[in-house]
């Protein structure tokens, strides 16, 4: 079968892609999942927010043109059962090169071979650009699945058309006739104002039991934690935004109806699982925005 490829992406800006890739994929390797994160984008935010170094050479570029394995280019997190295909500034030309190159739509596809047939992870997730460019294309035709952050704002549904026909086309044309949509995430969201529940509820009319019901709030310790490179559970295991994606990576393996889905406690000694261990510990978190 292989493993299961999923791509992070909305054109949108600043949705919260890169966020939900970094800690969705954190809190998965406390449900002892292994993941593989490929950062696709040239701004290469995933990579920081991981306290991954760049490094010239090693994003996925060189294997998107053929010049490398796409395995050679996994390098370790600082969190066991985490891994990453780092991104550098390399990327910003693969738009161009990939274009000219035969069958630019399979490129990524292409190079996950050797990744995707060693069975070493449970998922791969791809954090996409925020563009429906060659890039982003490459991993939706890579990808099983497409996940969709959805920043709780007022036009959170605007442009969502654009890539749910993105992907009908995908599939239709037969570039990846298996490509379903995995789930939305409502990102930001932000308990106090009309303005979230509304939002909600108006893509929840939409796309009904397609939004994870689990709901990411906007709190201070979720953006600031990678300016520290490190993931929320790690940052502030007590914060509301740790407890979120805990429960949004165990709502994503429930849905895929996995059985590696497993509660609390794990016995592992990294920061992560520990940081886990110490979260099912405690009382709610009291975390508050300031006013
Ligand atoms: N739940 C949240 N609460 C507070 N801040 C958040 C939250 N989610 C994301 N942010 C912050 O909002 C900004 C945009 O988030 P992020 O980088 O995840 O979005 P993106 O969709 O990947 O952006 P881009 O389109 O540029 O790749 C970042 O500064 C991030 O730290
Ligand atoms: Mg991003």
């Amino acid at each position: 079968m292989g493993t299961p490829v999923i791509a992070i992406a909305n054109q949108k800006g600043g949705v919260g892609k890169t966020t939900t890739a970094i800690n969705l994929a954190a809190c998965l390797t406390v449900q002892r999942q292994n993941v593989l994160l490929i950062d696709l984008d040239p701004q290469a935010n995933a990579t920081s927010g991981l306290g991954v170094e760049k490094a010239q050479g090693q994003s996925i570029y060189r294997a998107l043109l053929g010049e490398v394995q796409a395995d050679t280019l996994v390098r370790p997190t600082a969190y066991k059962r985490l891994d990453i295909i780092a991104s550098e500034v390399d990327l910003a030309g693969a738009e161009v090169d990939i274009a000219r190159a035969d069958n630019y739509l399979h490129r990524l596809k292409e190079a996950l071979v050797p990744v995707t047939n060693q069975d070493r992870y449970d998922f791969i997730f791809v954090d996409c650009p925020p563009s429906l460019g060659i890039l982003t294309m490459n991993a939706l035709t890579a990808a099983e699945s497409l996940l969709i952050p959805l920043q709780c704002e007022y036009y959170a549904l605007e442009g969502l058309s654009v890539i749910i026909d993105l992907v009908e086309k995908l599939r239709t044309s037969g570039t990846n006739p298996g490509l379903r949509l995995e789930g939305i995430v409502m990102t930001m969201y932000d308990g106090r104002t009309n303005l979230s529940q509304a939002v909600v509820q108006d893509v929840y009319k939409h796309f009904g039991n397609r939004i994870y019901e689990t709901l990411i709030p906007r709190t201070i310790r979720l953006g600031e934690a990678p300016s520290f490179g490190k993931p929320i559970i790690d940052h502030d295991r007590q914060s509301v935004g740790a407890v979120a994606y805990l429960q949004l990576a165990k709502e994503f393996l429930q849905r895929r109806g996995s059985e590696e889905s497993r509660t609390f406690p794990f016995q592992d000694e990294s920061p992560i699982a520990a940081a886990a261990e110490a979260e099912a510990a405690q009382p709610e978190s009291s975390e508050e925005l300031p006013q």
